[in-house]
């Protein structure tokens, strides 16, 4: 019986997470949960997984949360802090780590140095700080086991193959929304266009990242820390079906890939249950007839800059990767609440590279200074925008 903590047990892979976790009482157990706002859902999955743990957003929704669940005893954190208690929690063999955004970043670094396996949704946290995380795995000897279907593909098809052997990964992405949309059409894309996958359903940010491409940019740079490669060996191909998840080039010409439905359950049990697998009977299987036409395209990056822009921070090195995530972050927060149009993304993000002063990032302060920096930036240009806007 595998002990295990969930921080984002509401949201779409933490959910998808606990699916997965109730198809096999026998093997896994849920020590502590962490979630932001919906207390509903929380409240519902206290009473059907019964952790001693949980942590919610504030300490007003943390005494909310407590009434809900009367009479139940499980002891209620909120914040930065409860999440940490959570993600460190003493009985937890593995942490499932599906918060969204650079704030996963304290709760699960903290999991890893308290000797946690890690299944890594969360891949914000390896873009902000990937080298301070690496350096971490390999400190306390713990697993990075990659639940992004992409990354979960390439560990899948890279396995025990000795490193000089890979010539170079082939992220897959579906293209998103607006593949086929000329440029004229892009200063017209509303959120709901942009919130409308044709292949994956999830979380909000990772969807508008996904109708961005920024979201392959981010894995891009999880690529190169996860497996080592510099960035001139992970390519990005356009592959509409999303069948292939990955693929891996190896230096004999052979490429291997791996193919399967689009379900978040299937790389969620791999990260669960490895290095065993699990029968996930429920799942329809991969119809090769049905799938008969599979497609693939070189990705425009004039159309999406956000994949250039993730290239270049890669390159950059030091914080840029937290200056870029950073910017991201807050510009979609903004596209989501109606304040940017869809192409400021990009164009802000450019511009606040531009004025990033580049610097190491060794340290957990040198990524958060500059996290704080680019967000403040973006905030005031989008303060701009929107007086610019209303003017
Ligand atoms: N969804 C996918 O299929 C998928 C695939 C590959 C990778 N990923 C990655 O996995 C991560 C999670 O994605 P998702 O789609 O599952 O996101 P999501 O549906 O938006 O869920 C995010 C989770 O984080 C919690 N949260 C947000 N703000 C919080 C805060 N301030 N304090 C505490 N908790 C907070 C949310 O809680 P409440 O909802 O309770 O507020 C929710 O549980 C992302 O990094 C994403 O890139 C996702």
């Amino acid at each position: 019986m595998k002990a295990i903590s969930i921080i984002g047990s509401t949201g779409s892979v933490g959910v998808t997470t606990l699916d997965v976790v109730a198809r096999f009482p026998d093997r896994f157990r849920v020590v502590a949960m962490a979630a932001g706002r919906n207390l509903e859902l929380l409240a519902d999955q206290i009473r059907r997984f019964r952790p001693q743990l949980v942590s919610v957003e504030t300490p007003e929704l943390a005494r909310d949360l407590a009434d809900r669940i009367r009479p139940l005893e499980v002891t209620i954190l909120h914040g930065n802090e409860g999440a940490i208690a959570v993600a460190t929690h003493p009985e937890a063999k593995l942490l499932m780590s599906a918060l969204v955004g650079a704030l996963g970043l304290p709760p699960t670094l903290a999991a890893i140095k308290a000797g946690k396996d890690i299944a890594f949704a969360n891949k914000e946290v390896l873009v902000v700080a990937g080298e301070v995380v690496t350096r971490a795995v390999r400190e306390y000897g713990v697993r990075l086991l990659p639940v992004d279907s992409e990354h979960n593909a390439v560990f899948q098809c890279i396995e025990g193959r000795p490193p000089e052997t890979v010539k170079r990964i082939i992220l897959t992405a579906s293209g998103g929304p607006f593949r086929q949309w000329p440029a004229e059409r892009f200063g017209e894309i509303t959120v709901k266009d942009a919130l409308n996958h044709p292949t994956w359903r999830m979380g909000n940010k990772i969807t508008i990242d996904s109708a961005t491409l920024m979201n392959k940019g981010l894995e891009v740079i999880e690529a190169h820390w996860l497996f080592g490669l510099p960035p001139e060996k992970i390519d990005v191909v356009i592959h509409p079906q999303s069948v292939i998840h990955s693929m891996v080039e190896l230096i004999d010409g052979s490429v291997i890939a791996e193919m399967a439905i689009t379900d978040m359950a299937i790389p969620a049990a791999f990260a669960l249950a490895y290095p065993d697998r699990l029968p996930l009977d429920h799942l329809p299987p991969l119809s090769l007839i049905d799938c008969a036409n599979l497609s693939f395209e070189q990705p425009d990056l004039s159309r999406f800059p956000c994949l250039r822009l993730a290239y270049e921070a890669l390159r950059a090195g030091g914080t840029m990767a937290a200056c870029l995530n950073a910017a991201n972050e807050e510009l979609v927060a903004g596209f989501l609440a109606g304040r940017i149009r869809f192409v400021d993304i990009p164009k802000h993000i450019e511009a606040i590279m531009s004025h990033h002063h580049n610097a190491p990032a060794r340290t957990l302060e040198d990524v958060i200074g500059t996290d704080g920096w680019a967000r403040a930036m973006a905030r005031e240009l989008m303060g701009a925008g929107s007086a610019e806007a209303q003017a």
